[in-house]
């Protein structure tokens, strides 16, 4: 087996895994979700979500992971001494694969607006824009292309291995984005009309809340958690014994919940100030903004040059975070399975996720790679953030709250009881056992139509 490595420093833990958290998910979902959803009112209940559910399903993750301080499917084998539970393991390897293959095309076109941007070929009308999309996103060649690039890229950060490949390039690109996020919300917030934006991200409409709200709310935490894929339980192993697990998740998720609101404070203020009603995913980014960037900036083209710049290599930074932990999970998995070298089974995902990639590419524009009336592009999407993570999370709570050694849990979550955070315990286990399981069927029974 391999030599495992570890993350070299606290602060090093936590900005690579908040770096897996934050991703394109809080940028183009969670803004959108915030305004249309009641503003402040939304905010309410999804911190509620992240604090009942997303802290307590990420610190179980973190429990099994650094427990066994193994790849997912070994860590979940072996902390509940059967091989049957090994296979939320596999299935965590397999959801992240897939949403490898199918982020990194969205994370191709970034670094292809990236690119644009710096040779100023986004000038134009609206027209232009969203023509120049659709030709763009249904090309068969480029984006496909790109789509692979990026993983290319992903594969070597991870070869370089734990502390000098991941560890290191999240030190280096959590402060860069976290410095990028601050001067376009500061550009954004200070152009004329910007209040609007600003009451629409966070004035309280308590009348929008409804049951369809917090269950979209509790799918938003999960993702942007980066909870269910066995990615958190892969990173925790490489955790030291003495991090104190529930203020990490703590520290975490405060990271990703503080980035998915300046990203709304990005967004909204400069769409207002030129009376654009944003909307959310890919037609957000590589529609919408390019305009509002424009026109918004249109007092200064040289200030929209250079925010165009900023946002798109934004975007790539907290996109590329986001694949490299998804990466890990299947290269360590191969690597300690299979005896293999590190380098060779970062290759078997590389290669998988680069076809997943290509397919899921060429989807877009080829109506004949559909799966159930879905382009697989999208089929990719639904099946892994609304059953497969999920699912995995569910699992997890299981093993953790109800069939492991509770002596060994509390181990874990009170590092032998000397972590301050033990008398949270009772709380965290009633959590795990009671309110995370629950909502998650309930979740799962929504998207099924049982309920
Ligand atoms: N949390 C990431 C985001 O918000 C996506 C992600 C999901 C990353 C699952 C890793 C695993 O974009």
């Amino acid at each position: 087996m391999t030599d495992r490595g570890n993350f070299g420093s606290k602060i090093g833990i936590v900005l690579a895994t908040a770096g897996s958290a934050v991703g394109l998910g809080n940028v183009w979902r969670f803004p959108f979700m915030v305004g249309q959803n009641g503003g402040a009112a939304f905010i309410i209940v999804y911190v509620g979500c992240i604090l009942l559910l997303g802290i307590p399903g990420m610190v179980s993750e973190f429990i099994v992971g650094r427990h066994s301080q193994a790849n997912a499917a070994r860590a979940y084998a072996s902390f509940s001494n059967s091989k049957a539970w090994g296979l939320v393991g596999i299935l965590g390897v397999l959801t992240s694969t897939i949403i490898l293959g199918f982020y990194a095309v969205v994370a191709g076109w970034c670094m292809q607006y990236l690119g644009a941007s710096v040779l100023g070929q986004l000038k134009g009308d609206s027209t232009f824009v969203l023509h120049y999309f659709q030709r763009f996103s249904t090309d068969p060649v480029k984006p496909a292309v790109l789509g692979v690039a990026f993983i290319l890229l992903t594969h070597f950060v991870i070869v370089r291995g734990v502390k000098d490949g991941i560890e290191r390039v999240s030190k280096l690109l959590m402060p860069l984005l976290f410095i990028l996020l601050l001067i376009i919300v500061g550009a954004s917030c200070s152009l004329p009309g910007a209040g609007k934006g600003v009451e629409f991200l966070l004035k309280p409409d308590f009348s929008k809340l409804s049951s369809q709200v917090f269950l979209e709310a509790l799918g938003q935490a999960f993702f942007s958690l980066s909870l269910g894929t066995a990615c958190l339980c892969t990173y925790a192993s490489y955790f030291s014994r003495h991090t104190h697990l529930l203020q990490a998740a703590g520290q975490i998720a405060l990271v990703d919940l503080l980035i998915a609101v300046l990203s709304g404070l990005m967004i909204f203020p400069a769409a207002f100030s030129v009376g654009v009603l944003p909307d959310s995913g890919p037609s957000l980014i590589f529609i919408t903004l390019p305009n509002v960037f424009q026109q918004a900036f249109a007092f200064m083209p040289m200030l929209g040059y250079v925010i165009s710049i900023m946002f798109y290599a934004l975007l790539v930074f907290a996109a590329l975070t986001s694949t490299i932990s998804m990466h890990e999970i299947g290269t360590a998995f191969f690597s300690e399975e299979f005896g293999m070298r590190r380098s060779h089974a970062a290759w078997i995902l590389t290669i998988v996720c680069g076809l997943i990639a290509v397919f899921c590419s060429l989807s877009i524009g080829q109506a004949d790679l559909q799966l159930f009336g879905k382009s697989l592009m999208d089929f990719c999407d639904f099946v892994t953030a609304q059953v497969m993570l999920p699912l995995g999370a569910l699992l997890t709570s299981i093993l953790v709250g109800w069939c492991a050694s509770k002596v060994v849990v509390r181990n874990e979550f009170t590092n032998h009881e000397t972590a301050s955070s033990k008398s949270f315990f009772g709380f965290y286990m009633f959590c795990v056992r009671f309110i995370v399981p629950v909502c998650i069927l309930l979740i799962l029974m929504h998207q099924f139509g049982v309920i």
